[in-house]
């Protein structure tokens, strides 16, 4: 087998593609073939030492990936050999096999491609758990997405439709925009030429949006905050422009609002059952064509470095799968 190998966790450079020894599934585990693996923002950090899980050296790095089942450890009763699996395991995506928890291996239907299951667990798992479950977003109400074309973004507006809101899509660049109102924005917002405040004014009538999806934070945060309705939720989603915004408490007094943590990976840790819960409700959406990633291009395992560059720049529009 061959895959990316972090020795040394100071950066994308760092990262050397190397053959290894396929490794034999023990207790809990299964061997996965790897057919596509997707890019999350998560990725750029781990291998920065940013993140906030950080795996024993060396590690493969590739947090999310698709691919079949080809051996199972002595144990595992609940996959069969040639299954295909989706799987979130944080590391081990970014090489042409990788050893899986068989707990975290979800089965595909026969109609799943690895191309969409290796991009559906991370973003829309997130999406949904915030709007849904912590921002109680409901029917009728009207939700700004910041950092909109991402992979958080582009499932938030799928999920936000499929609920029947009202969806502001706020994006850096013209492409960007097009592309959210292409996947179903209501409005949309160029927070690079336009005022952010101005134009939630007005497309919300003054009222401003119900629910705020962040998941950029630095110099956004608080003019998307001054700007949020009576009994707003603004979802403190991830800092993807880099800086922790801290802002006023008062914004939250004034507007009676709340602000709410997300963090689904805690989530799945803690609340196992409602997740799996949730996880069936996304695969009937998927089923049903509510929701569908948005990939932006898919490209060989070996371009990873330049799939990576591409998330580093905000080039990317929607999610980024390397296949094998
Ligand atoms: N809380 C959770 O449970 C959870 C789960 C998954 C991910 N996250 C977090 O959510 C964030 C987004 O993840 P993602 O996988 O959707 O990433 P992504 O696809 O790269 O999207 C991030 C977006 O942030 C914007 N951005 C602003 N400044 C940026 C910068 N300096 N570098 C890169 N992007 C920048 C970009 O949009 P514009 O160019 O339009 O501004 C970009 O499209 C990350 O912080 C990630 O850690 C949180």
């Amino acid at each position: 087998m061959h895959a990316w190998l972090c020795t040394d966790p100071t950066g994308v450079d760092a990262l050397q593609w190397q053959e290894l020894p396929t490794p034999q599934p023990g207790a809990g585990q299964v061997l996965v073939a790897i057919r596509a693996a997707s890019l999350n923002f998560p990725d750029l950090l781990i291998v920065q030492n940013k993140y906030q899980i950080k795996p024993p050296l060396p590690f493969v790095p590739g947090a999310e990936y698709a691919g079949v089942v080809q051996a199972l450890g002595e144990d595992v009763t609940n996959l069969q050999l040639g299954q295909h699996v989706a799987c979130l395991s944080g590391t081990g995506g970014f090489g042409t096999h990788t050893l899986a928890p068989a707990a975290l291996c979800l089965p595909l239907p026969g109609a799943f491609p690895f191309e969409d299951a290796a991009a559906f667990i991370m973003t829309y798992a997130t999406s949904h758990h915030a709007l849904i479950d912590r921002g109680q977003l409901q029917a009728g109400e009207t939700l700004l997405v910041l950092g909109a074309a991402g992979g958080v973004g582009t499932a938030a507006i799928q999920i936000a439709k499929a609920q029947g809101a009202r969806v502001i899509a706020a994006a850096s660049s013209e492409e960007k925009c097009a592309l959210c109102k292409s996947i179903g924005a209501d409005a949309v917002i160029n927070y690079s030429t336009q005022d952010l405040r101005e134009q939630l004014k007005a497309l919300t009538a003054g009222k401003g949006p119900d629910v705020i999806y962040d998941p950029v934070g630095g110099a956004l945060a608080e003019p998307a905050l001054r700007s949020i309705a009576w009994r707003g939720r603004y979802l403190v989603v991830g800092f993807a422009a880099g800086p922790i915004p801290a802002l006023p408490f008062n914004l939250a007094l004034l507007k009676g609002a709340a602000i709410v943590g997300v963090f689904w990976g805690e989530y799945a840790r803690r609340e196992p059952q409602a997740n799996a819960a949730m996880m069936l409700a996304l695969a009937q959406w998927y089923a049903q064509g509510k929701i569908k990633p948005v990939i932006d291009s898919t490209l060989p395992m070996a371009e990873l470095k330049a799939a990576y560059a591409r998330m580093g720049a905000r080039d990317v529009k929607g999610k980024l799968v390397l296949v094998n």
